[in-house]
């Protein structure tokens, strides 16, 4: 190869790979834009976007710089969005190995990226300390943890609605 046909090639392959990270890819960046921007009065962090697919922004495309390993939302009950504070997310691995992450104030949790210690597959459980059962996912996680772009509302052939610990709220101890 001459060297004149292999900077053109060096210089090509940057230009791609330049493109790439500045526009990412186009499903990725609907998927975004489709979200909008933060509620008034709101800003990133902890207690945001409660529901959201978390890692479809928190995720190696950005637009966040915290790249997590897992995140979601839980909820009350199937009939109730109230977002449960102190919700204990538990994930085991085959060779129980485990960690468990506590819910915040609006029913956010999420362990970022350099802090994971596990690896696939793993189950995960809801435990809240006033509920006598777990709520446990029947089906091991093999390759995403990116639990709410799969428990999202309305329920139907592709999202499986919102994670919650009681059926009825009614039953949601005070
Ligand atoms: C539409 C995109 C988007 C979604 C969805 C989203 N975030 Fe964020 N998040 C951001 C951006 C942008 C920032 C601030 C900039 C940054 O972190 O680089 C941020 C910041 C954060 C931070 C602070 C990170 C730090 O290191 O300071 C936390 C924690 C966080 N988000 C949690 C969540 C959780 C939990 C969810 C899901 C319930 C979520 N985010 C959903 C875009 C998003
Ligand atoms: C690939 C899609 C998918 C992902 C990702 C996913 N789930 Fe699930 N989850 C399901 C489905 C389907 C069910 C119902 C069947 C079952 O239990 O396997 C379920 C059930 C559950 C349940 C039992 C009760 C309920 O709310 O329906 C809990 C709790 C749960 N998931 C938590 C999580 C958590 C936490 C994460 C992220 C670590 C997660 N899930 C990621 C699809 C998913």
């Amino acid at each position: 190869m001459s060297r004149a046909i292999g900077w053109m090639l060096a210089v090509g392959v940057c230009a791609l790979a330049a493109s790439c990270l500045s526009c990412g890819s186009p499903v990725h960046d609907q998927q975004v834009a489709e979200m909008g921007p933060e509620p008034p009065g709101e800003h990133p962090g902890p207690l945001h976007r409660a529901g959201q697919p978390c890692l479809v922004c928190h995720g190696w495309l950005g637009p966040s710089h915290t790249e997590f390993a897992v995140a979601g939302t839980v909820y009350k009950a199937i009939n109730d969005k109230t977002g449960v504070d102190g919700a204990i997310v538990i994930f085991t691995t085959p060779d129980q190995n485990s960690i468990a992450v506590q819910t915040n104030a609006v029913g956010n949790f999420y362990v970022v990226k350099d802090r994971w210690p596990l690896s696939f597959p793993y189950q995960v459980q809801v435990q809240y300390p006033k509920l006598p059962n777990n709520m446990k996912m029947a089906s091991p996680i093999s390759r995403d943890g990116a639990c709410n772009d799969c428990h999202a509302d309305p329920a139907g052939p592709a999202r499986f609605g919102h994670i919650y610990l009681v059926a009825d709220v009614a039953d949601f101890p005070q």
